[in-house]
């Protein structure tokens, strides 16, 4: 097995859950290192049971991970499979996003590997899931955040831009504005309107002490600082302030609701793949495991719920 992309907290929980499913039914696991990057550096280990021990509720994960160059090229991917054939591995779990899940559907397109996936990535952003693993962690860590920039907010009576993860995909905005009560929510999505920003702050002046506007990393009017400069320009006499919440969101204990999500949907995947269905992408509805082919997963858009946009508009009202 491997983690691979962007680290996110739950992955441990999932690695965790892989192995000790396998040793369960007497198979046993190379743990590979650095993700795809590690499978063509022959970076091989295999787990022992207590590798996985005290690892639940630790953020990162103890394989490392990396975003492989040389995987996107034939020949990388080439090197990882002939290194796999050595190993006499046929069968893969993937932990990671949607750039992970695209290497998985090479290597079983072009090598016959057979792989099941899990969705390691704090950013929501992949289709057949309600959550994937990370997300509700990353949420909670950007809503304890953005509470205590709200203290300094409302002390000093300021509107405050701040960023979030998502270079692609608003799941983190949008869930958090709701969680945080943020007066907007800025999300790749959406096109931004930087005078609908002006004319709403304008509307409430003087009725609120303080605003919270999130602003996804990957919004196309700019990120958090360079939004609030432009607004800052039509409306020099109001504080202003930009905070960039940055890499502590990937980090940290997972939450409870990432560890169980993490540990169900490992031990499902293992038990698939030992009865030889691989292909699937793993994920949840409501409280049920779904699984999905790796394709649909990858090609079908997960689209975010517009009608969440339209909470914080109702809500932030006045
Ligand atoms: O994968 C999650 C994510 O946090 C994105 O929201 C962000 O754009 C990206 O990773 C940045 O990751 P890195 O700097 O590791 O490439």
């Amino acid at each position: 097995m491997l983690t691979s992309g962007g680290d996110s907290p739950g992955m441990n929980a999932a690695i965790r859950a892989v192995l000790r499913t396998a040793l369960y039914n007497g198979v046993s696991v190379l743990g590979i290192y650095n993700g795809y990057q590690g499978m063509i550096e022959g970076l091989f280990k295999e787990l022992q049971f207590s590798d996985v021990g005290n690892i639940i509720q630790r953020g990162g994960t103890i394989l490392g991970s990396a975003r492989s160059k040389d995987f996107l090229t034939f020949e990388g991917r080439k090197t990882a499979f002939e290194n796999l054939k050595r190993q006499e591995v046929h069968e893969l779990i993937v932990i990671g996003g949607d750039g992970s899940y695209k290497g998985a559907e090479k290597l079983m397109k072009e090598f016959g590997i057979r792989i099941n996936c899990l969705p390691g990535t704090i950013d929501n952003d992949i289709y057949g899931t309600d959550a994937t693993i990370g997300f509700d962690t990353a949420l909670n860590t950007v809503v304890e955040a953005v509470d205590k920039i709200r203290d300094t907010a409302s002390s000093h009576h300021r509107i405050f831009f701040v960023e979030v993860m998502g270079r692609h995909s608003g799941f983190i905005g949008l869930d958090s504005g709701i969680a945080v009560g943020a007066e907007m929510a800025l999300i790749p999505e959406e096109i931004t309107d930087v005078n609908e920003i002006i004319v709403y702050l304008k509307k409430i002046r003087g009725l609120k002490k303080s605003s919270i506007i999130l602003v996804s990393e990957g919004d196309d009017a700019g990120g958090a600082i360079d939004i609030m400069n432009m607004v800052k320009s039509q409306l020099p006499d109001l504080e202003m302030r930009a905070s960039v919440l940055g890499y502590m969101q990937r980090g940290g204990n997972p939450s409870a609701y990432d560890r169980i999500l993490a540990s169900r949907l490992g031990v499902q995947a293992v038990d698939d793949l030992l009865k030889n269905e691989s292909g699937y992408a793993y994920g949840v509805s409501g409280n049920n495991i779904l699984r999905i082919p790796l394709h649909d997963a990858l090609y079908c858009a997960n689209t975010i719920d517009r009608s969440k946009l339209k909470v914080i508009e109702i809500l932030s009202h006045c």
